[in-house]
């Protein structure tokens, strides 16, 4: 049987926040146990929007600092940051060569962060789903687990590797199968529910960021939107209450139950009950990785010395698949 593996990435355009955390980090920590896994710090994807050089640094580390307290296990499994295995970008060129204009123009996260702005935004943006794909089958990885916001550029990871492998007729890349969470695949801004929560969102009251200590917290949940009437006792009536709904689905996915379930204790309920319960629920879960996050940020060497030693492992496997690929595509080597 051909190796399970898993790859994931995580931009570091901020600080992780509790969409990343419920949607992806944890179901790495996880996947752990059953696959060879890839994790990896995807600072090339950061750099399509501007990024402030010391702030992407900090950013960088602060992830790889979030990810070891979230439970990553660095030595079974690889860490590493995108820019320092050039295969990612070795193969990325060759998949702009092989996506069609007409993809990429379906993107809908494209369109989202582009809006009516779309002259103004970097090529690098457009193409960045082609990179997306280079670095999952760099590694010929099988299983990406991921938040449902990716699935479209998953779907669109298996259109490149099926043109790829007619192209040129091979059965080189494998289909990559998208791994989503049942619950919390989709955690909203807490100042807008019709909002996905972001990293990268301007307002840091719309989220929670992974370093945010038990004050912060408090603070945030209790000024989360809401509106007036109780808490209903099924899920089917919050499907208009979207400020209601994820606040119901991260305590859900917190306390690993479902929407109905939390419904069941706080049905007829208002959210003055409700939000200090929940903040109780994040606390208890965030704060200690929050807190270990912080106590290794301050050896630099050390995770700087994870992170290098994680992309010599890495490159030692993708190096190989690509070299084949440039290969079969006909390059010198
Ligand atoms: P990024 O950095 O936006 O997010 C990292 C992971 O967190 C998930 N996520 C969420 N899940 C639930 N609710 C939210 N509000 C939320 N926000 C983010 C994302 O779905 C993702 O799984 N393009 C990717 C990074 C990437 C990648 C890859 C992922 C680059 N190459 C290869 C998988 C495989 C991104 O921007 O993730």
């Amino acid at each position: 049987m051909p190796t399970q593996r898993v790859f994931s990435g995580i931009q570091p355009s901020g600080i992780p926040q509790l969409g990343n955390y419920l949607g992806a980090i944890r179901h790495w920590v996880r996947l752990q146990s059953d696959y060879s896994c890839l994790f990896c710090l995807v600072d090339m994807h950061a750099i399509t929007v501007w990024q402030n050089p010391e702030e992407l640094r900090h950013h960088t580390l602060t992830q790889a600092a979030v990810l070891l307290a979230s439970g990553i296990d660095a030595q079974k499994h690889i860490l590493f940051n995108q820019s320092a295995v050039f295969a990612h970008a070795r193969l990325g060129w060759i998949f702009n060569c092989i996506t069609r204009l007409g993809w990429l123009n379906r993107m809908t996260q494209f369109k989202d962060k582009t809006g009516k702005d779309r002259e103004n935004y970097s090529s690098g943006l457009y193409v960045y789903p082609n990179l997306m794909a280079a670095d999952i089958l760099a590694y010929k990885a099988t299983h990406v687990p991921v938040g449902e916001d990716q699935k479209q550029h998953l779907e669109l990871t298996n259109d490149i590797a099926q043109k790829f492998n007619h192209d040129y007729s091979v059965a080189f890349f494998p289909q990559v199968k998208p791994l989503i969470p049942p619950t919390a695949a989709r955690i909203m801004s807490l100042r807008d529910g019709t909002k996905k929560m972001s990293k990268s969102d301007p307002s840091s009251q719309s989220r929670i960021d992974l370093t945010d200590d038990a004050d912060t917290i408090r603070l945030k949940i209790r000024r989360a939107k809401t509106d007036t009437a109780p808490l209903p006792d099924h899920s089917n009536d919050l499907t208009e209450r979207p400020e209601a709904k994820n606040l119901v689905s991260i305590y859900a996915a917190l306390t690993n139950t479902t929407i109905d379930h939390v419904l069941e204790t706080y049905q007829g309920k208002g959210f003055s009950v409700f939000k200090e319960d929940l903040t109780e629920v994040v606390i208890n879960a965030i704060v200690p990785i929050g807190q270990e996050a912080i106590r290794l940020l301050k050896n630099e060497t050390y995770l700087l010395e994870i992170l290098r030693n994680g992309a010599d492992r890495a490159s030692t496997l993708a190096n190989p698949v690509v070299s084949e690929v440039e290969k079969i595509v006909g390059f010198l080597s």
